[in-house]
């Protein structure tokens, strides 16, 4: 099929390198022209594992094209998605006005000559299905006055669930795919694009094979408002999750309990699952904040008022203060000291940086007076180039952040912090104080390497009793999976 994907963002990009690699003739479309400059040199816009290497494939088997120009490819296309962003406005809704500035353009650029379906796979509040489908009438309406009954097409919500830094392999071997419209013949179309992904039909690339257990895509299909409430619900429910363990770890840390010790211990029931339970400083990235918010917003213009949902935002702001908390508790000043970040993107393999708890940490910090210096393998460049204004020192290594530093604060749980010699990191600092934002290390070790070490819910009484458990007198000595 002729497929257009409008905006090369984490999600256009890869929704693109996708379809073509699955056999179809993609175009993707984006109004940043040095975007598109990257994409045609084959340079990579933004750090995805593995993008550049699908996209090579891609080329070669459907074909994949870049440009800023809408019309061309959307006249030819039978399937236009649109993946630009939705970013929150002040008031916590969702900024549609790129989905819409997308939408108009593609009625003006429709024909009478085929059956077009146009899928929005922004996440959006509900209703903007349809918001979509007037949008596109009224651009048609302008474009060709008089020619609106002559010009067919449908609109669907596909909306995405892909995880930076998993993004590729999320995206060929997904859990599921929704597809919500509101007729038949609009969802046939995407039955028939998505059915070499729902077979698993598709070479699976060297670089990534497919799992084991992965034999068929399941497909729910709904109607246009479920679907979109399906990808806020989603989101919803993971903030709420994580913001419930770290809940959880603050109470382990008052009570002497080792919280991912307790979080083993509940994630291995089926009916809670191990995943998202990670205590930590809290969430960040592009999605949860902005979701949660558009969904609280959704609800109060129902006159409903979620407090579930209010409680995990502001769970998640505390969390991030803690790790201030917690250098204030080991240093007493803050003023004139020196911090050393290890890591600054919201989560591991990714550059991106978008509502990244590191952003606000290194700001608090930056205001009571602290020199901040910092490490991230992959995201320094996006950060100083978006966040001019962050004094922030970067470092060529993380022993260059460690440096002379007052303390050392993880908040990315980069796999590669995980093998850092810590006695050497301790010798070359000011005082050897390690605040672990993401519970990476092992507490023992790294206080056995000299550092005055504190986690998230891994209080050192609770270190203690684990000594005691060594010596074979406490039988629930657990040790995580
Ligand atoms: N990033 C994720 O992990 C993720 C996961 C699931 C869903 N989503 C959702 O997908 C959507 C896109 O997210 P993203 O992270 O890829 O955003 P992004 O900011 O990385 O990319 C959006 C792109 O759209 C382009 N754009 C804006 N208006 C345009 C227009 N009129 N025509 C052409 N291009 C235009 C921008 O230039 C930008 O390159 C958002 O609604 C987001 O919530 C994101």
């Amino acid at each position: 099929m002729r497929v257009t994907v409008i905006g090369t963002g984490y999600v256009g990009t890869v929704t693109g390198a996708c379809l073509a690699y699955f056999g179809h003739r993609v175009t993707c479309v984006d109004t940043d022209a040095q975007k598109i400059q990257k994409l045609r040199r084959g340079e990579m816009p933004i750090y995805e594992p593995c993008l550049a290497e699908l996209l090579g494939l891609a080329s070669a088997r459907g074909g994949i094209d870049f440009t800023t120009e809408l019309g061309t490819p959307a006249v030819e296309s039978d399937v236009i998605f649109i993946a630009v962003g939705t970013p929150p406005l002040p008031t916590g809704e969702a900024n549609l006005c790129y989905l819409e500035a997308a939408a108009r353009g593609i009625g003006a650029s429709m024909d009478d000559r085929r059956f077009r379906v146009v899928v929005n796979k922004s996440t959006v509040p509900v209703g903007s299905g349809n918001l979509v489908d007037t949008l596109v009438r009224e651009g048609i309406e302008e474009a060709h006055p008089g020619d609106r009954k002559r010009i067919r097409f449908g609109v669907a919500s596909n909306p995405e669930f892909l995880r930076e830094g998993s993004a590729i392999a999320d995206s060929l071997y997904p859990d599921r795919i929704v597809l919500g419209a509101g007729e038949d013949c609009t969802l046939q179309v995407l039955r028939e694009l998505y059915e070499p992904l729902v077979a698993q039909s598709f070479p699976a690339p060297a670089f990534l094979p497919r799992p084991a257990t992965v034999t068929q895509v399941s497909v729910v299909t709904t109607t246009l408002t479920s679907a979109e409430m399906i990808k806020y619900a989603a989101n919803a429910f993971l903030a709420v999750k994580i913001g419930f363990a770290n809940e959880v770890a603050n109470i382990c840390e008052r009570v002497g309990a080792e919280a991912p010790e307790v979080m083993t211990g509940i994630g291995l029931d089926a009916r809670i699952g191990a995943s998202f339970l990670k205590p930590g400083l809290g969430w960040g990235g592009s999605c949860f904040g902005k979701d949660v918010q558009s969904l609280m917003h959704t609800s109060r213009e129902y006159g409903y008022q979620s407090r579930l949902l209010e409680a995990a935002l502001e769970v998640n702001r505390a969390q991030r203060q803690l790790a201030i908390q917690k250098l204030q508790e080991k240093l007493f000043i803050l003023k004139g000291r020196t911090i050393g970040l290890l890591g600054l993107a919201f989560k591991p393999e990714t550059d991106d940086l978008r509502d990244a708890p590191s952003l606000q940490i290194a700001e608090r910090l930056l205001q009571m007076g602290t020199r901040v210096k910092a490490y991230d393998p992959i995201a320094m460049l996006a950060c100083r180039e978006n966040y001019p204004t962050l004094k922030i020192q970067y470092c060529e290594s993380p022993e260059d952040a460690a440096q002379d530093a007052d303390a050392l604060l993880l908040v990315t749980e980069w796999k590669e912090f995980a093998r850092l010699d810590l006695a050497g990191l301790a010798q070359r600092m000011a005082r050897p104080i390690l605040v672990d934002g993401r519970n990476l290390f092992d507490p023992e070790a790294a206080r056995q390497a000299g550092f005055d070490y504190c986690g998230i819910g891994r209080p050192q009484r609770a270190a203690q009793h684990n000594g005691v458990a060594e010596h074979g007198r406490n039988g629930a000595n657990l040790v995580p999976a």
